[in-house]
């Protein structure tokens, strides 16, 4: 391995470290399968492709560990803790998650459907 492969690891490893240590857990190395209520394909999401983003940005919520979204977010709104259902968080143009970037008007990676639900 080369030097400069070796030093852009080690400040990968640190800052996702530190990152991770204040939410009391690291990214996921790999892609992670998405919880997935079953009308389209699941979809893979790289937290390797994704460093410049803040933790917080999409896990608002995971003060007590709760990382995955489909904990909360279920199939349909929830009246009860008025979670919107997973597919309108994941679709939100507003708020910095998946469609702010790859959908909403002046997004600079747009994505079609397909390029998320693969398959
Ligand atoms: C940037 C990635 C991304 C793009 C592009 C995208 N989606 Fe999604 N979509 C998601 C995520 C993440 C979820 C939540 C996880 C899930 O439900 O599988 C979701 C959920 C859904 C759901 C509800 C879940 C289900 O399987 O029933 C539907 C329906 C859906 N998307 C349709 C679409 C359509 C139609 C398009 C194109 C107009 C699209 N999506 C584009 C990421 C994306
Ligand atoms: C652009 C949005 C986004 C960012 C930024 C992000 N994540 Fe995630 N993360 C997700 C999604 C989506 C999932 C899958 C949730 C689900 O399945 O419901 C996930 C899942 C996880 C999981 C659970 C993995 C598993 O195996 O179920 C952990 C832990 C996690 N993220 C930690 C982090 C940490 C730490 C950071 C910051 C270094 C981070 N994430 C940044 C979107 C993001
Ligand atoms: C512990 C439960 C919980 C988890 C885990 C969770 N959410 Fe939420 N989320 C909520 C609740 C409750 C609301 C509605 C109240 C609010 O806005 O805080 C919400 C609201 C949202 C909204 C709408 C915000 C707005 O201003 O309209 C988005 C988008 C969202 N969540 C995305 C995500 C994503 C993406 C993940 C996973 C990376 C996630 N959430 C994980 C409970 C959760
Ligand atoms: C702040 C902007 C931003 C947000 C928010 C964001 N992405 Fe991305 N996403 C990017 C960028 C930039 C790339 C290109 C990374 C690269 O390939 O170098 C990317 C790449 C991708 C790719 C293509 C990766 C590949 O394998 O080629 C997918 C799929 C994707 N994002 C899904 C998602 C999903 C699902 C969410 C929400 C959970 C999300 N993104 C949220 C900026 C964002």
């Amino acid at each position: 391995m080369n030097t400069i492969v070796r030093t852009a690891l080690c400040t990968a490893l640190t800052l996702g470290l530190s990152l991770g240590a204040a939410l009391a857990a690291d990214a996921p190395k790999g892609p992670v399968k998405v919880t997935n209520f079953g009308k389209k394909a699941a979809v893979t999401f790289d937290h390797g492709k994704h460093k410049d983003v803040k933790c917080e940005q999409c896990h608002h919520n995971a003060k007590d560990g709760k990382f995955t979204c489909g904990e909360c977010h279920r199939k349909d709104d929830d009246a009860k803790t008025k979670a919107p259902k997973l597919e309108s968080a994941a679709h939100n143009k507003d708020v910095g998650v998946c469609f702010s970037c790859h959908r909403a008007e002046d997004a600079k990676h747009k994505l079609k459907c397909n390029d998320c639900h693969k398959g």
